[in-house]
């Protein structure tokens, strides 16, 4: 084992404005900026929506949900993913729109942990979702066909011994 090198990754996402997506995914992007209303974010100020399309066309929607004890509340993905996981465990999810305020100034990136269960449905689908990024002002949108193109190296099962 004193194999030494580089390892390069290749990530592609790719950038359109929301009326350039397929009618499905411009109503996803919407039902995410509406779900922005159910945001409980009273310590950071920063409403953050989330919808999933899920394999039977239905729409799950999530908010991010703050406490004061900062550290127990939870992002709008992971919201609307462990709703959808724990009411339809045998539906697939084709993809998740994430929105945040208009006073962001870049299309911010889900963040690690929720890359990482993100990366755990697609395992448990045996199925890529698609994950769109949309900037409240310019419009623009980033979509990335599965979570590999913004988690490259997630930590999954098969990394865990067998024993
Ligand atoms: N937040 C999300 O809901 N999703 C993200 O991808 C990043 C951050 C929330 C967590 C917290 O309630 C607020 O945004 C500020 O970090």
């Amino acid at each position: 084992m004193n194999k030494t090198g580089d390892i390069t990754i290749s990530c592609q996402l790719q950038e359109s404005q929301v009326n350039q997506l397929s009618e499905q995914f411009q109503t996803l992007v919407n039902r995410a900026d509406e779900a922005r209303a159910g945001s409980h974010s009273p310590y950071s100020g920063f409403q953050v929506g989330a919808a999933l399309l899920l394999e039977s066309g239905e729409i799950v929607i999530g908010s991010n949900q703050e406490n004061a004890a900062y550290p127990s509340g939870l992002c709008a993905e992971r919201t609307a993913l462990f709703w959808a996981g724990a009411n339809y465990p045998h539906t697939k999810i084709l993809a998740i729109a994430v929105t945040v305020p208009d006073r962001a100034e870049h299309i911010p990136f889900p963040c690690g942990s929720c890359l990482q269960v993100i990366s755990e449905y697609q395992h448990k689908q045996d199925q890529t979702i698609e994950i769109l990024l949309k900037h409240p002002q310019s419009q623009q949108v980033y979509l990335a066909k599965g979570v590999q193109n913004l988690l490259p190296f997630a930590f999954e099962k098969s990394h865990l011994p067998k024993d």
